[in-house]
């Protein structure tokens, strides 16, 4: 039933086993010990980079990961300098990009926008992240920071504090989180910016531990890594909701005297106001360090994509339903509409295959 194109996309880390999300952190390890031996691995492949929303780090990264493996790079930072601006649909934009390079990253403000793209483009697609849906490579990122700082993956009592609702880092790092052994999560966020429900059933299907708190004070002893994230204003319906939430969460000096010694905080960045500059000196304070280790993953990712080393993913798990409409309002389906509506699941509820939402047949 499922639909798959013969390439190694990376639209969702949970589209493959953590066996091939372990290969790549082991090919970080080795790249960062001998990078020298990597400088021509790409040499002759292009990368396509498609930003349809501001970014630094995932471009950045992308890019100079590109480079330092000796290929080149075509792409757009600012869609209103292509052809998006008169107009042209995503699926022309990426098919013919796509057409040209090797290997294309693409971000996107809509979520679900990178898998359709990925149903018919002509070269291996990576999500750089898809609205506030996911960030499969910032979760690689997350993942080999863990495994390099606290050497291992398992057994972590993890505390994800902020904009939980929005935050596609968030989402991407609780779902492969928990295919590790032993993890707790802390959830701490207002109730207006808490854990989409499509996430805490996956975790309550799978019998995962989690509690959600608002007080990021209490948390603090309990924790071995904070994961602050900023709250998504970009993502919100009004700036009168935003300015409700600004400033929920602030990271201090104070807070952090009650952390055990060694705690990691973490931060995808960039950071607005939730973590104080003061605690850029404690050091616990990973984030910077962090944002390095991207770039390596990012390396042994486009190694092992244009490697072809993986058995590809489905791309699609479910069957098109023609007349249903997925209940999202910020899922691609509905701004490209030309795309087959694909859900997987039976029954009177079916989960959308382009945002991961949940949908009543009538
Ligand atoms: C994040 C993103 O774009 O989702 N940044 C990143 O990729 N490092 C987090 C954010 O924008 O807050």
């Amino acid at each position: 039933m499922c639909v798959y194109n013969d390439r190694i996309n990376l639209i969702d880390l949970n589209d493959y086993p953590v066996s091939w999300w372990n290969k790549i952190l082991n090919l970080a390890h080795e790249i960062i010990e001998n990078p020298d031996n990597y400088k021509e691995a790409c040499k002759g492949k292009i990368m396509g980079t498609l930003f349809y929303e501001p970014s630094t780090r995932t471009q950045m990264s992308f890019q100079t990961a590109m480079l330092r493996l000796g290929g080149t790079l075509i792409g757009f930072d600012n869609p209103q300098t292509s052809s998006v601006a008169k107009g042209e649909n995503i699926k022309d934009t990426t098919k013919i990009v796509s057409g040209y390079a090797d290997i294309m990253v693409m971000r996107h403000p809509v979520a679900g926008s990178v898998r359709a793209a990925a149903l018919t483009a002509e070269c291996p697609v990576i999500n750089a992240g898809d609205g506030g849906h996911l960030h499969p490579t910032q979760t690689l990122t997350d993942l080999l920071t863990l495994k390099e700082e606290k050497s291992t993956l398992e057994n972590l009592t993890i505390g994800l504090c902020g904009d939980l609702k929005n935050g596609r880092t968030v989402h991407s790092l609780i779902k492969a989180m928990s295919c590790f052994k032993g993890t707790k999560f802390v959830l701490i966020s207002t109730k207006e910016l808490a854990l989409p429900s499509y996430i805490k059933d996956l975790l309550s299907a799978g019998g995962y531990e989690y509690k959600e708190v608002t007080s990021l004070d209490d948390a603090m002893d309990e924790l071995d890594v904070l994961y602050m994230t900023r709250i998504q204003k970009e993502r919100f319906n009004s700036e009168d909701e935003y300015q409700q939430q600004k400033g929920s969460y602030i990271l201090d000096k104070e807070k952090m005297k009650k952390a055990k010694s060694d705690l990691i905080v973490l931060h995808p960045l960039p950071r607005v106001d939730e973590i104080a500059i003061e605690v850029d000196d404690d050091k616990r304070a990973l984030y910077f360090k962090q944002a390095k280790y991207g770039m390596y993953v990012r390396m042994a990712l486009i190694l092992t994509i244009l490697k072809n080393d993986g058995k590809p993913a489905p791309l699609m798990y479910g069957k098109v339903y023609n007349g249903v409409s997925c209940s999202n309002p910020k899922c691609i389906t509905h701004q490209e509409t030309y795309l087959p509506r694909y859900f997987r699941g039976n029954g009177d509820t079916v989960i959308c295959d382009y945002c991961d939402e949940r949908t009543l047949i009538e």
